[in-house]
């Protein structure tokens, strides 16, 4: 269980983040959403220790979060937005490299990183160096470094920003056998569909806030079910929300020679609809 109790981050006068408070249950795969700069990336370092909050206090299982507070760390693991690898060390190299920073003793870890190998498909890139593998490999070694000290939290801020749809895809396969075999999941990231397919709990941030929190479901449902897009004479594109496919269609019917279409409502129109702005 992570509690972040009224926690702000200001930078001199800056509020970075903005009294948040937050439980996190065992178990949980939870997203974070919001644009560029909403504070995301803050929290996540208030949370893993690398910033010490201005106001307010984070605990997880109980234990205050702290630089000094190896408890607590042992506990989590994190991938980073910014590449965290050794660049002149192989992925084999890489891992045992994070086993050791944990102060692992050998005949535990060879294990364990054999474990991470075969679980995040790198057998063909453990003789490689770390910085000749693509962005999707790369993410897919940083995970596994993260995964090295067997947390029971996770901490991941856009895993899968810049890699291809199926590299995306195979890191939101593995999340998902994370999460199942019990791994606490907290992600950040601009692309909402990630979040629709992988979370089952979403926080809109913006400005340093959470402003909403809830499951993808229950987020749509609040707006409705359909989504009519179209194209004002200005070419501005409107959206408008309904709960069923007739309404939907009988207000599409009143836009005369407009062009519009009508799709299922997505978490991305929930988003839009309370920002009023794209995320990405
Ligand atoms: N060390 C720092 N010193 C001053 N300002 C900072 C510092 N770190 C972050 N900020 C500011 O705090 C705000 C939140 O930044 P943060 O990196 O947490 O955003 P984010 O939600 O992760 O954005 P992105 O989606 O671009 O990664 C931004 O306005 C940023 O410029
Ligand atoms: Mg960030």
């Amino acid at each position: 269980m992570i509690e972040i109790k009224n926690v702000t981050k200001k930078f001199d006068g800056f509020v970075a983040v903005d009294s948040i408070d937050l439980d996190i249950n065992n178990g949980d795969f939870i997203g974070l959403l919001g644009p560029n700069g909403a504070g995301k990336t803050t929290l996540i370092k208030m949370l893993t220790a690398l910033l010490k909050p201005t106001k307010g206090k984070i605990y997880i299982e109980g234990k205050e979060v702290g630089r000094n507070n190896n408890q607590v760390k042992r506990k989590i693991g994190v991938v980073p937005q910014h590449m965290n690898l050794e660049k002149e060390l192989t992925a084999y190299e890489n891992l045992v490299f994070a086993a050791k920073l944990f102060k692992l003793r050998k005949k535990d870890y060879k294990l364990k990183v054999e474990e991470l190998i075969d679980f995040m498909e790198l057998e063909d890139y453990r003789n490689k160096l770390s910085q000749e593998l693509s962005g999707g490999i790369q993410r897919r070694l940083m995970i596994a470094k993260a995964l090295i000290n067997n947390p029971s939290i996770i901490f991941l801020d856009e895993p899968t920003v810049g890699i291809d749809i199926n590299a995306r895809r195979k890191i939101w396969d593995i999340l998902k056998t994370m999460n199942k075999n019990g791994i606490t999941i907290l992600l950040t990231t601009h692309y909402i569909e990630e979040a629709e397919t992988l979370c089952d709990r979403v926080c809109f941030m913006d400005k340093g806030t959470i402003f909403k929190d809830d499951s993808p479901s229950n987020l749509k449902n609040e707006l409705g079910k359909y989504t009519v897009e179209y194209f004002t004479e200005e070419s501005m594109t409107m959206y408008r929300y309904f709960q069923n496919r007739k309404s939907a269609i009988e207000f599409a019917n009143t836009l005369d020679d407009k062009e519009f279409s009508i799709r299922e409502l997505t978490l991305e129109d929930v988003f839009y609809n309370y920002t009023n702005r794209k995320v990405i």
